[in-house]
Formats: C-alpha cells, structure tokens, sequence
C-alpha cells in the first residue's frame, strides 16, 4: 500500500489558470464563431526582442562547434548573466549584491513554489489576501496548512486582505508569522510598494525575525523611478529578505524561462536548538540538489536583455503594454466600472459590477463580450467581487475588447 500525501486534498479545485483555460475552451466548443480575446492569464505577446534573438543564435551556433560546446554549466547560473543582473538590476540602484547570492532559475512561479522548502514544516505563512494563488498552494501542498474553511481561507495561514480601504497595500501580521510573501507591484491588484511601506515590513521582518519573500516579477512596469523596485532598497532588508525576479514579463520570457532569486549571505534562519544558519547556504544545497541550471542559450538570451540595445528593446515593449493598460483602465473607468492598478503593473483590478459575484461575471464577459479575465476570487477569498484583466495583448484586441465591454456592460 503507497499512501498518498493527503495534503493535496486539501486544495479545493484544480490551478487557476488550467481551470480557466478549460472553461474557455468549453465555451470556444459551443460558440466556434466567437472570437475570443483573452486577458486572463498574464502572457506576453509581443515577440522577443531582437537583441535577444541574435543572442540566443549566437548561443546555438557556439553549441554546435566543438570549441563553444557547453554541457552543465553551473547550477546557479553563468557568471556572464549574473553579473549583468548585479550591474543593472542591483548596483544602479545603489544595492551591492555578491556574486554568491544570486541563483538563476527556470522562473520565478517555480521559485515561489520551491523557496518554502528552507523553512520548518510547521513554519507560519502569512500572505495578503488577494494573491498569487502559488505561494498558497505549494505551502498547503507542503503540509504548512489545515484544512479550508467556508470562506475559503486555509486554517494556519494568516491571510491580511489587501482591500480598497488599505489601497491593497496590507500592514504586516499582528499575530504569528515565520515568513510572508510580499509581491510589488501586485498581482493581481497591480498596487505597488512606496519605501515607507516596505520599510514597514522590514521592520516587522527584523523584530520578529521573520523572513520576506520579494516577489517583484513585475518591477520593470513601475513607471516612477522614485518608487523602490527592489527590497534591498529598504535598510536592513538583506537581513531579512529574499527576492525573486522573473524575465518573463520583463522580456518576454513565458516560453523561454529564466528568472532569478537573490539570498543575501546575512539573511539566517534558526534551528530549534537556538543555531543561526544561512538561508542562502541552505537554498544552494536545494538548488545544486534538484536543478542542473537554466541553459546556456536562454542565460545568453537573458544577458542581452542587459545590452544597451536589449534594454531599449524590452523598455519599448514594457510601454506599449503600459498604454494597453492605460487604455484598459480609462476605457473600464468610461464604461462605469471601478478600477485600480494598471499604472505600475500589466494588471488592472475592477470591481465587478451590479454585485455579481467573481466567477459569475467571467461567465458574463464571455459570453457576451467573448473577452476572457481572471476572477477575483481565484487569488483568494478577499479577491470575491472583483476581476483581474491583464493589459498583455495586441493593441488591436484590447481596443475592441474595449469597445466590446462598453457595449455589454456600459452604464
Ligand atoms: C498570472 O497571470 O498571474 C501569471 O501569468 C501567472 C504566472 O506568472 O505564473
């Protein structure tokens, strides 16, 4: 007899997105004539850079000679990208990262899956409430959790709603938490951290000994150089922080994979006899463990991402999604709808109107707009009546998703 491990019966229904994908291909069945646009998932559109692209040729060609041949290359990452990072994401901002505390990775949604594993099992999770259902599920798939209740909180996880009342921005726990995913800008209500609200967290993180993750996936969409795009930005974070980064939305790196976690070498965790241990030691010996390194050819793609010409490039298409969103938020705000993001991040957060609960209007919009969004409910109980859309598209589909919204749902 194998038994299973019983705490994925605690999830209530499969991952969001599959769960959205299946519907709509139900719905695409049914009404073949329907041309559906979809804003649900968060996947980029526009094609990779050019820099990029020569990059990566460049890589596959060295690979097919018998002097630029590369097997393994080492599992945290090429020192030629992780330079770039230290460089441009870290140094010019005025953060010294060690070459040491960097780890490329596949992407950050395996990262935020897998970081759990270098904490105790019984280990308290406190996340805001909407959120990226991944920090959630692979915590309860870990057994970090109780089961659901009614409301659809999981018992043991402290949930901080992140409403319209706190801006989305909640205030760390009061009660007990060992560790808390923090993401800015957010998804899915793309509200974004100043300095004074991180710097709040830090605080908590440094009284309680507690440990942050950073989820800034997203970071490269913040529109004002003012706001902080990364933790360490914050005194005293590389005490207790840890940060992912992604090239998936950065530059398009859905279909490619490449992202990074930072684990500064001062952050340490205890053992129950009291002994101080690194977080980043304990990461690497994961990592080395279960993860051979991103391939050569993807790390040579992203490290053109840093040129000069990559950084143009990508910051070109960073905007031409911003002006989606702009278009989104003001054209959902004519149509009568209350919106929120959309101005630092690819995701616009609305209220669903007339009441209508999450999942209900998704079924609305298809069916009457043939426009695909992700229910707010899917990122946690605080997400119910409202919706997510995301600004990843064809200007052309997002204007006449546009125009189709004002026409269904107008008032
Ligand atoms: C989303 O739509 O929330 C993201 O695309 C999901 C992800 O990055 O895994």
């Amino acid at each position: 007899m194998t038994y299973i491990n019983e705490n994925f019966q605690k999830l209530q229904a499969g991952y969001l997105f599959p769960e959205i994908g299946r519907r709509v291909r139900v719905f695409a069945q049914e009404n073949p004539q329907a041309a559906i646009i979809r804003l649900g998932i968060g996947d980029v559109t526009e094609p990779l850079a050019p820099a990029i692209t020569r990059a990566m040729v460049q890589a596959a060609q060295e690979m097919g000679s018998r002097s630029g041949f590369h097997g393994y290359g080492p599992e945290q990452g090429y020192d030629f990208l992780i330079d770039a990072i230290r460089k441009h994401d870290y140094a010019a901002r005025g953060v010294e990262i060690e070459r040491d505390e960097i780890f490329v990775s596949d992407g950050s949604k395996c990262d935020s899956g897998n970081l759990q594993e270098i904490f105790a099992s019984d280990a308290i999770l406190c996340v805001a409430d909407p959120v990226y259902p991944v920090y959630v599920d692979s915590n309860v798939m870990a057994g970090r959790s109780g089961t659901i209740d009614a409301n659809g909180r999981y018992a043991g996880i402290v949930y901080l709603p992140a409403t319209e009342e706190n801006g989305f921005l909640p205030n760390p726990p009061t009660e007990k938490a060992d560790f808390a995913f923090l993401c800015s800008p957010s998804n899915p209500t793309g509200a974004v951290a100043t300095k004074a609200y991180l710097q709040k967290w830090v605080a908590w993180a440094r009284k309680n000994d507690a440990v942050i993750l950073f989820d800034a996936a997203y970071e490269a969409f913040i529109r004002n150089p003012e706001l902080p795009r990364s933790i360490y930005e914050i005194e005293g974070a590389k005490e207790c922080a840890i940060e992912l980064r992604s090239f998936s939305k950065r530059a398009g790196f859905t279909g490619v994979r490449c992202a990074f976690v930072v684990i500064p070498k001062t952050l340490t965790g205890k053992t129950k006899n009291g002994a101080r241990v690194s977080f980043n030691a304990l990461w690497n010996r994961r990592h080395c463990t279960k993860f051979n390194g991103v391939s050569y050819l993807v790390q040579r793609g992203a490290e053109a991402v840093y040129t000069q010409e990559g950084l143009a490039q990508t910051e070109e298409q960073i905007a031409f999604y911003m002006e989606n969103a702009r278009l989104l938020r003001e054209g959902l705000a004519a149509a009568g709808f209350r919106v929120f993001g959309g101005e630092h991040a690819p995701y616009l957060w609305m209220h669903t109107p007339y009441g209508v609960s999450s999942w209900d209007f998704f079924n609305d919009l298809l069916a009457k707009a043939h426009v695909v969004g992700t229910p707010g409910a899917g990122f946690g109980p605080s997400g119910e009546g409202y919706f997510r859309l995301s600004a990843f598209n064809s200007r052309e589909n997002v204007l006449e998703a546009i125009a189709r919204i004002q026409r269904s749902f107008g008032r």
